[in-house]
Order: structure tokens, then sequence, then C-alpha cells
């Protein structure tokens, strides 16, 4: 391969390809997305050219999060390789680990949860469930991706130790634990360098430290500049086809700016994963129907597994002889994913109504079944929620239901936690998150206790958004992580916040008893007993409990273990849990372990063990300053979008009422989560991202640039490309 050659090897073929070398022994490979399915597009540069191939649609991240259960991702992603190789596809863009800084993150629906340790430990499984079948996964979006506001261009300003500890904890677990073939850089920037060109994270940390050894991708149209890219570790430029920057590397090379060597390098990591991943055989020309109906079942289980029953009065389990009402839009048309890059063409869609036998009158019904929660349009990819409301009419729906009839049971399906003034008006609700094509199956199976819930959530639920810690700074294009550490149940437990529902929080239809835990060495055991009628799992949490008096601030408990274990009826189990360095360690220019008693808690009760620790100087990191750049009139840039620029004027004011109006004909209303995400991908995204999704010529763009600059003439020299 020539330099030339090795250079257009770091940018895609296209949407969803790279480039191959045959005669070179470099194989393409064919990515698509994730993480919940396979999303096959057509081989057209359009992020959504058609409606993608047929696949299973499995619960999404949020839902399979409140499984705690490892093995139960690994089958999924098992099932998920399989349609890949079926539709011959090299590469899953998923899982996504993102940290739920707070509840409103349009996209949280995709992704586990507030807590780094959790997080981190199922998506290894995923990972490691998509590679043992030859397929290679992609974890995302690397790093502190944590809103879709102005994603392509906000900056998420955070202290070192929040980034170490919170952050990047679930990235560094699922790495080091399945070495996941790629990796994807964000879109945003942190601290004031794009992921995308951030050598600390892409070479420093992500190789250097953690050991990586596949490629980093850009996410899609990310890439700022390409040289610095390079120089950084983000080895493909996504999509691919435009040649953007490839000019620019050139030069850079020629002007020894940009070595050789850093193309040869990300050229040789990309070469190597292609073959690492090439199907040495042809698959099976099989119509690969049997691994549908396998994956249809390990959907249906998932979403069994993974459901939280957050109240029961001992309404359910359902008697086979009870008379229901089957209500709410939802029982038709359930909300059973979430929209954007994510979205999966369901194999075999089963809704409530589809399994369940009801009526629609309250008065008759022995027991009236609610179906409700967050349409498709509260919560999305590319935009963030408003508030943590359901909609009103579904609020109404439940609480005149339930004034007729007192036996009214909801279930709810929402990517993310909501407010619920109606909860003490009805008898039970069971959450199903966003369960994926067979949530109806699931939900009889549960309502009726054929199967026992046993999820936990994996995120708090307050009771308003105010009691959110980062509420007053969410929402702005730069993003101030002034919470620090201080995330999810970190913040509420050490501040004593009174919640709705907690971290881990889930009921079962029986209960448990737990013993002390006892230590020993580094191993922490505890008997578990099921002391009701029924058989269930049980999720085993074990949380540390750092010493009272430490010098540095730290939450009161942080999620080190969890196990799942199933038990009959009077039925006794020991879970195991097994305590590393990293079970006591904070973040201090690398990882120290302060001296003290720390409190192992599970179920409730402590054992203690003590830590001789490490000698260190006590570090109080700071929050990096925003670069606050306000762009003006003749110093505009490709970062800036045609939206920020069309008042500046009218030629940049009328290419975007045309493409708004293009994109209203083409998506319907403008309202729809479709519109939403392509008018944030083209219209306020950066320039630049415009021109790499193929959605305008650069000559264009440029030429739109010095329009809004004030410089006509340069405008036309731009667009005549002189
Ligand atoms: C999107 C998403 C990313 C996805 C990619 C390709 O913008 O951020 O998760 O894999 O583009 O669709």
């Amino acid at each position: 391969m020539t330099l030339r050659d090795k250079i257009k090897l770091t940018e895609g073929k296209n949407c969803w390809e790279t480039r191959e070398y045959p005669d070179d022994g470099v194989p393409k490979i064919f990515m698509c997305d994730g993480p919940h399915g396979l999303r096959k597009q057509d081989f057209t540069n359009q992020l959504f050219s058609s409606e993608s191939v047929k696949a299973t649609c499995f619960p999404t991240a949020v839902t399979t999060a409140s499984s705690f259960d490892v093995n139960l991702l690994e089958e999924i992603g098992d099932a998920i390789a399989k349609e890949a190789i079926d539709q011959k596809s090299q590469m899953v863009l998923g899982p996504g680990v993102n940290i739920k800084r707070n509840p409103l993150c349009g996209r949280n629906f995709e992704y586990f949860s507030e807590d780094p340790y959790l997080a981190g430990k199922l998506a290894a499984g995923l990972i490691k469930g998509i590679q043992k079948n030859n397929i290679g996964a992609c974890i995302k979006h690397f790093a502190c991706n944590n809103q879709e506001y102005k994603r392509m261009a906000s900056d998420s300003l955070l202290d070192e130790r929040t980034l170490r500890e919170i952050y990047l904890t679930a990235f560094e677990i699922a790495i080091k634990e399945s070495k996941p073939k790629a990796v994807m850089s964000s879109y945003n920037k942190i601290n004031g360098d794009y992921s995308s060109e951030n050598k600390k994270l892409l070479t420093d940390i992500l190789r250097d430290e953690w050991g990586f050894e596949g490629f980093v991708m850009s996410d899609w149209s990310a890439i700022n500049d390409r040289v610095k890219s390079i120089q950084a570790g983000c080895d493909l430029l996504m999509p691919g086809g435009t040649g953007y920057g490839e000019k620019e590397v050139i030069n850079a090379v020629k002007r020894g700016e940009l070595s050789k060597n850093d193309i040869r390098r990300s050229a040789a990591r990309i070469a190597k994963v292609a073959r690492d991943l090439e199907v040495k055989f042809t698959p099976v020309e099989s119509d690969g129907i049997e691994d549908y109906i396998h994956s249809h079942d390990v959907a249906r289980k998932a979403a069994e597994q993974s459901a939280v029953l957050l109240k029961n009065d001992g309404i359910l389990p359902l008697k086979a002889n009870v008379k229901i009402a089957l209500l709410g839009e939802m029982a038709d048309n359930m909300r059973y994913q979430g929209s954007g890059s994510s979205r999966i063409n369901p194999m075999h869609l089963v809704n409530p109504v589809d399994v369940l036998d009801g009526c629609k009158d309250i008065e008759a019904a022995d027991v009236c079944v609610i179906f409700a929660g967050l349409p498709d349009a509260y919560e999305a990819e590319s935009y963030d929620r408003a508030d943590m409301k359901m909609p009103q009419s579904h609020i109404d729906l439940i609480n005149e239901t339930a004034a007729k009839n007192p036996n009214t049971v909801v279930v709810l399906f929402a990517g993310s936690p909501v407010e619920m003034p109606w909860i003490d008006n009805v008898k039970a609700v069971l959450y199903m998150g966003l369960p994926g094509e067979a949530g109806g199956e699931a939900v009889k199976n549960l309502l009726y206790g054929y199967v026992n819930p046993c999820g936990k959530l994996a995120e708090t639920w307050t009771y308003n958004y105010s009691d959110v810690p980062s509420a007053e700074s969410f929402g702005s294009r730069d993003a101030v992580y002034s919470e620090g550490i201080f995330v999810g149940y970190r913040y509420y437990s050490s501040k004593n916040v009174a919640v709705r529902f907690p971290f881990g929080y889930g009921l079962s239809y029986t209960t448990f008893e737990y013993d002390k835990p006892v230590v020993s060495g580094d191993k922490v055991t505890v008997k578990v007993k099921n002391t009701g009628s029924v058989s269930g799992y049980e999720t085993v949490m074990m949380f540390v409990e750092p010493p009272e008096s430490g010098e540095i601030e730290r939450p009161v408990r942080e999620l080190k273990g969890f196990t799942k274990i199933y038990l009959k009826p009077g039925e006794t189990k020991t879970a195991e849990f097994t305590l590393t360095d990293r079970s006591f360690a904070i973040w201090q220019d690398g990882w120290v372990i302060p001296k003290g008693t720390y409190n192992i808690e599970v179920g409730g009760k402590k054992a203690f063990i003590f830590k001789q620790g490490d000698e260190f100087t006590p570090i109080k990191y700071e929050i990096p300053k925003p670069s606050m750049r306000l762009a003006v009139k003749g110093e505009y840039t490709l970062n800036d979008s045609v939206m920020d620029l069309m008042h500046e004027s009218k030629i940049v004011e009328a290419f975007v009422k045309k493409r708004e109006k293009e994109m209203a004909e083409k998506y319907g209303n403008t309202t729809s989560p479709e519109y939403m995400l392509m008018h944030e991908s083209v219209l306020s995204a950066p320039m630049r991202a415009m021109i790499m999704a193929g959605q305008v010529k650069e000559k264009v763009a440029n030429a739109l640039l010095e329009c809004a600059n004030g410089k006509m003439t340069e405008a036309f020299f731009k667009y005549l490309e002189l």
C-alpha cells in the first residue's frame, strides 16, 4: 500500500464501510448500528437512507441494565452477532456506556446506568457475546457525551477525579475485560479539546494505560481537525466518502507537521481489525430464521428479567379468572425502543393486546391495566427532554380510571425516569423500560406471575427534577459538571436527599432475607434466603462505604459487586464477592487507597475491613474554565452551524429555510424524532459535519460561511473554488 492508500484507509469508504485493499490483504469492515439489535442500512451515504433490514429488537440498555445480569447481556450479544453474520456485517456499533448524569439526556434509554461499575460490567458482557462470534463490537461514545443538546459543539467541563472515577470507569472496565475491537470517540469536547483529537484520552489513557489494541473511529461527522485526530489516535473518520480533510492531511505530511508513522499506525490498526474480523468462511447460506426465533426468545427473556416491579399492594400477580380491562394507547402500540441511530426494524413485534385478553370497559373489569409512559417524541437521540413529565393525557387516564375502579395497575414504558404524581392512586406499577419487540409477551408473563419480576433500578428515580444535582447546570451548550463525583445515588445517599425509588430498588412476588456479610481476606460471602412462597431471582449488591473521617470527600457508598441468584421458597444460597484494590481506591493522579476502616454493606447489613492504604498527598482538583468562544461576524468558522449564522446573512437564512422545508416534506411532522435528528445533524450541527455527512458540498459550506462573515467576494471565490 502506498502512503496515499494508507491515508485513504483512515477515512471510511461510505457511511458504513471501511475501504478494502485485497492485493494488500486488507478486507473491508461493514459495520451496522446497535446497540440493541442490528440496524443494517443500504450502502448509500446516508445515515438513515431507508428502513433498515428487519432484525430482532432487544430491550434497550436502560432495560437490560435492570437485569443486573452479565450473562444475560452476553446472551444478547451472542444473538445480535448471529444476526450480523446472517446479514454479512462484521461489526456492531455498540454498546453505549455513557453515564446518566441527568435524567433529561434524550439518549439515556440507550445507556445502562448512573453507576460506572454496573455499566462497565454489563457492557463487557455484551461485547464478549458479540465478539465470541468473531464479530467486532465498538464501545461508545468515548467520552463524557452526557447530553444531546448541541452534542457536536458542547464542551464537557469536569475535574480529573470526576473524569476518572465516574465518566471513564465504565469504558475502562469493559475495555480491560472484553477487549472490544473498536472504540468510538464522542462528538463533544472534554475540557476544551474535541474527543476525536484528544491525545490524552485516545492514546495516553486508552492505549498506554488501559492497553487497548483495536482502532478508534470518530462518531459520525464528529471530526473537527483531521490532522490533529490522526495525531491524537483517532484512526478512522466516519462516515467516509467525501474526502473531508484529505488535502489537509497530505499537506501536513508534506510540511512535516504530520508524521507518516502516525498515518501508518492508524492504517495498520484498521487493517489488523479488518483481518481479525474477515469471514474465514462463507457464512452458511441458511435463511437464518432459526437464529431469529432464538433471538426473539432471548429478547423476551431479557424483558422479563429486566422489568422492575415498582409498586404492588398485592393485586399482582393476577389470577387467571380475573376480568381485566386493557387501557391506554400503549396497550396496542407499546413503546419498545428509542429513536435515532439505534432504531431497529423489528422482526416480530408483539404488543400487549396481541397476547392479553381484555375489555375496554373500566366499570365491568375486576382489574384495569393501563399501558402508559413516554411516547417516542419525548426522548430521542439528538435532543434532550424538556422535563421529567409524562403526557398529561396519560396522567389523566390513570387518575380517571383509578377514580372509577381502584383496582388499577400501570404498566410503564419509558426510557428514563418520570415524575409520578398519580402513583398513590394505583395499586401496582410494573416498569418495563423499553422492552424490545417481545415486550407484550413479557408483560403478560409478569402480570400473571408465570415469571417473577426481579429487575432492580439502575438509576435513581427522584420525586422531582429539581432534586437532581445537575438540574441547574444541565441544558446549556457547555456543560459544567459542578456536581463532580456526586452523580446519582452517590449524591442522594451522601446528601440524604429523599428519592421516590433508589438505585437498586425493585420488588418481587416473594421475599428474601439476608444474613450479615462475612469478610475473609478479599472474599465477602453472604447467605440469602427466600422467605416467601414462590421462586425467584434476587440481585445481591455489595456496596463499600469509606472511612467516615476522610480528609477527601467521598460518596458514602459505592457499588463494588453484584450477583444474581435463583432461590426456591425456603432455599438459602451464599452469594460471593471478591474485593480488589479498586473496591476502595480513589483517583489522586493515580489510584490510591485512603487508610481506614471500610464498611461492606450487603442487603442493609454490614461487616467491616481495615485497609492500611497508601501514603499520598491529597489533591483537590479544579474544573477548568469554559473556553467561552463567542463567535462574532468575520470570525465564524466551520465549527459554527448554519442555524447560528442565519441571522447574519439572508443567503444563509434562505439555505436553512429551504433545507427545513425539504426535511419537513420528507419526515412529515416537525416534532418527529426523525425530523429532529436530521435537523440537529444537518442544520444545528457544525458546518464541517454537514460536509462529512454528504449533506452539502465543501465549497457551498465555505461560501455560506463567508456570507455570514460578510465577505461576499470571498464567498464567490470559495464557491467557485478559485
Ligand atoms: C450517530 C450516533 C452513533 C452511531 C452513528 C452511526 O450519530 O451518535 O452512536 O453509531 O452515528 O449511526
